[in-house]
């Protein structure tokens, strides 16, 4: 991660000047979650795949980086609604907006950096990639309904659960290759290709993030909080067709009422592992990478490929 970095350091700097440009409020009290929110800022990783993939296909320019930088507002204004809707009281290691500022104040500001994010487009008259990203917000909102839906109902299946993590994050990681690619080279074949690498990689990214849930390790955000949520995730869904009928009900009882049962959600964690559910998503993980290469074949071998390929490598064995 560093190595990659240290090879965007000019670009990344460029691009957190105008992302923090953008987000710049004469409130008072959004200036200071503003400050906040840059202050705790991420891992960067949608950016990054804007630029590389913008200079994998042509030439960085101003284009590149308000295309990242609105990117990263979506994806910021996102979590901020995200952990109003999860209940989740810390992000990025820090205190959630919903933790400090309560639910109220946190819906407004996810549609401040949203509207942001449309005028920084709008503004430069970055229309096409606009909408590029416009689909991928819609898709977002749709996949996080669904998995309420199905959080609701607990009928989830794999395919739909491929359904929900395909909307609510590939899309994005999708769009951010393929608005890199276009800002670069407005190719249509070139966008679509980086588009379509953009969904595996995606795809790969959320179930990593699922995996998360299942683990001990500090990852700056609740752990558990899938199950308490009733979110059943890839190596849960795996183990309730693959375990016993007697195992099936005993879970199903504790994820009923989860929020009760904190104890026994222990329980559900020993069940996914010993059924061999945390090995199956990280199989299905590596499936979806080797799915994203194979359309990098398209293009020529040479550094920056070779620094995308490290940054897939890195959203899949990242530790947080
Ligand atoms: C978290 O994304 C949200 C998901 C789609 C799982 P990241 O892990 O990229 O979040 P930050 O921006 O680095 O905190
Ligand atoms: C992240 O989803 C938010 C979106 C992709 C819209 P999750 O709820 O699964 O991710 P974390 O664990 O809170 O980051
Ligand atoms: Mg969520
Ligand atoms: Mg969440």
């Amino acid at each position: 991660m560093n190595e990659i970095r240290k090879y965007l350091e000019n670009e990344l700097k460029t691009f957190e000047v105008t992302f923090n440009q953008a987000v710049e409020s004469s409130v008072p009290l959004l200036d200071r979650i503003m400050k906040y929110i840059v202050k705790t800022k991420g891992k960067q990783l949608r950016p990054m795949f804007v630029l590389l993939s913008a200079k994998m296909c042509g030439t960085l320019n101003e284009k590149s980086y308000r295309a990242a930088a609105l990117i990263e507002l979506l994806h910021t204004a996102t979590l901020v609604h995200d952990d109003v809707v999860d209940d989740a009281d810390t992000r990025r290691g820090f205190f959630s907006i919903n933790a400090l500022w309560k639910n109220k104040i946190a819906v407004l500001v996810g549609d401040y950096l949203l509207s942001k994010g449309l005028l920084l487009s709008l503004d430069n008259g970055d229309f096409r990639i606009l909408q590029i990203l416009a689909s991928a917000v819609r898709d977002m909102s749709e996949g996080e309904l669904l998995q309420a839906e199905k959080a609701r109902k607990l009928d989830i299946t794999e395919e739909i659960y491929f359904d929900i993590i395909r909307c609510k994050t590939a899309s994005l990681i999708a769009s951010a290759c393929g608005a890199g690619a276009y800002s670069a080279a407005q190719n249509y074949e070139q966008t679509e290709l980086m588009r379509q690498f953009g969904e595996k990689v995606g795809m790969a990214f959320q179930i990593r993030d699922d995996l998360f849930d299942y683990g001990k390790e500090d990852v700056g955000k609740p752990t558990g909080n899938d199950i308490k949520e009733k979110k059943m995730t890839l190596p849960l869904i795996y183990t309730l067709n693959h375990c016993d009928a007697a195992t099936k009900r005993k879970i199903m009882r504790i994820f009923r009422h989860a929020e009760k049962n904190k104890n026994e959600l222990n329980l559900i964690l020993s069940a996914v592992e010993s059924s061999g559910g945390i090995r199956y998503a990280e199989e299905v993980m590596q499936r979806y990478i080797q799915e994203a290469y194979e359309i990098l074949k398209a293009f020529p071998d040479n550094e920056i490929k070779t620094q995308l390929v490290r940054l897939v490598q890195y959203t899949i064995e990242r530790k947080k």
